[in-house]
């Protein structure tokens, strides 16, 4: 069967997670992404390495589906032969630090005049302005997108969230944009400059944290468990963030994650109340609607976690589910990685590697009814130099054995 991005030429110029991120997600919709990396390779082959000389784990989950080859664009020769693979394409996506792209001599005007169907995407730690220039990271994103200061405890510091949405989180938010400039190019024949930064993706996941800033100017956030309200949205531990009242109580025998997240909707709370031997309190004025619940919901779900603390969590989940309450139990990695749900939907695939032998990855939550996707391992550090250079650009045999010599490939 075909893919819904058959035939789209991805020069993929992305290292580390971000932009990684972004084009695995677009090879796995059917572009074809050729990967260019500098002879010494992305670092993310050697970092955190667990098998010794094969490509880590971080390089291989993040860059399955994809065709390497090495350039190094420090050489005139290898800024030549960028041109014409440039020429070639559809889309060039990278990542580097503020600049150095331009500094290899590749501005937005060249790549334009040079392939004016180009889209030209990059992701940055940020935006125009007085950060342009500075480098980010995952947690530098959480810090400066309203990640950090609206996670953790009220009486603790800022604190990282494990998703990584600084990286990965702008990864897919730039394959909308790349997704966006292709279908326009449908009606224009243009291609365009797509800008995604980090603060920018971050600060768009935090949304409804700056919806509660502004209500703040009206008065406390009362679904919020906190008592003082500043001048800031709060850190609210585990409350929920929406309008239903949420927490996460302990369950039996209480390991590290034996804890189950549960909702409280209007009409979950009669059968909370039966669950937890209490069915008074579903008619009792003091307990029975949102309203008179609102200003002792610790003492709601202290209640409720003395009813699951005497319970495994999926004993808890089978429980609540079974009475239609909105609840989960905190699955932690080790169970996920052998969740048979989540390896019958693909979203943790097994993958056979010639150095590193079979690994698990995390398959595509895209799913597409015409345009399935299968997971491919990553390429091996410039794979693929002789079908590009030779059966592809044509360049004579002898020249490829110098411009390996030399260090340009
Ligand atoms: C991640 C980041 C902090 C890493 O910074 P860094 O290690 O200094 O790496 P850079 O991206 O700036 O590039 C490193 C060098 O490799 C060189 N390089 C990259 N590809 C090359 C190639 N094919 N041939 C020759 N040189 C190459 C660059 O020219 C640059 O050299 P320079 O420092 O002399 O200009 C930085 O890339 C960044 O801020 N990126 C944008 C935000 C982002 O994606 N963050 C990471 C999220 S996972």
């Amino acid at each position: 069967m075909g893919k819904a991005l058959d035939g789209v030429k991805i020069l993929d110029m992305t290292h580390v997670q971000s932009g990684p991120s972004c084009t695995q997600i677009l090879a796995w919709l059917g572009a074809d992404v050729l990967k260019l990396e500098a002879p010494s390779g992305d670092i993310t082959r050697r970092q955190l390495r667990d098998v010794p000389d094969a490509d880590s784990l971080y390089f291989t989950m993040l860059n399955s589906n994809k065709k390497s080859i090495t350039l190094n664009l420090k050489e005139e020769r290898g800024k030549e032969i960028f041109v014409d693979l440039v020429k070639r394409s559809d889309v060039l996506v990278e990542n580097f630090g503020p600049g150095t792209i331009e500094r290899l001599g590749f501005t937005w005007e060249k790549l334009n005049a040079l392939n004016p169907k180009l889209i030209f995407a990059s992701i940055k730690g940020f935006g125009e302005g007085p950060y342009t220039n500075f480098k980010a990271y995952e947690v530098v994103a959480q810090a400066m997108g309203g990640s950090m200061a609206t996670t953790g405890f009220e009486d603790g510091p800022p604190t990282a969230t494990g998703a990584q949405i600084g990286d990965s989180g702008t990864g897919i938010h730039t394959v909308a944009a790349i997704l966006a400039a292709l279908y326009q190019r449908t009606e224009t024949g243009r291609g365009q400059r797509v800008a995604v930064a980090m603060q920018h993706s971050v600060l768009n996941l935090c949304r409804v944290k700056l919806r509660d800033q502004q209500r703040l100017a009206t008065g406390p956030l009362t679904e919020y468990p906190n008592e003082d309200f500043g001048d800031d949205v709060p850190r609210s531990g585990n409350a929920s963030g929406g309008g239903q009242p949420g927490w996460a109580v302990k369950c039996a025998p209480g390991g590290p994650n034996d804890y189950v997240y549960v909702i409280i909707q209007p009409q979950g709370w009669a059968p909370i109340t039966r669950l937890m031997g209490l069915p008074e309190l579903a008619e009792d004025p003091e307990w029975s609607t949102p309203e008179a619940r609102l200003n002792k919901l610790a003492k709601v779900f202290q209640l409720v976690e003395e009813w699951t603390s005497q319970h495994g969590k999926w004993e808890v989940l089978a429980k609540l589910n079974a009475e239609n309450v909105p609840c989960g139990p905190i699955l932690s990695t080790g169970e996920l990685i052998e969740d048979e749900s989540l390896v019958s939907n693909e979203m943790i695939v097994t993958v056979d590697h010639p150095v590193r032998g079979p690994f698990k990855t995390v398959g595509c939550p895209l799913k597409l009814s015409d345009s399935p996707v299968d997971v491919e391992r990553s390429p091996l550090l410039g794979e693929h130099n002789d079908e590009i250079y030779r059966q592809v650009l044509g360049l004579p045999e002898d020249e490829l054995v110098s411009l390996k010599a030399n260090g340009v490939i």
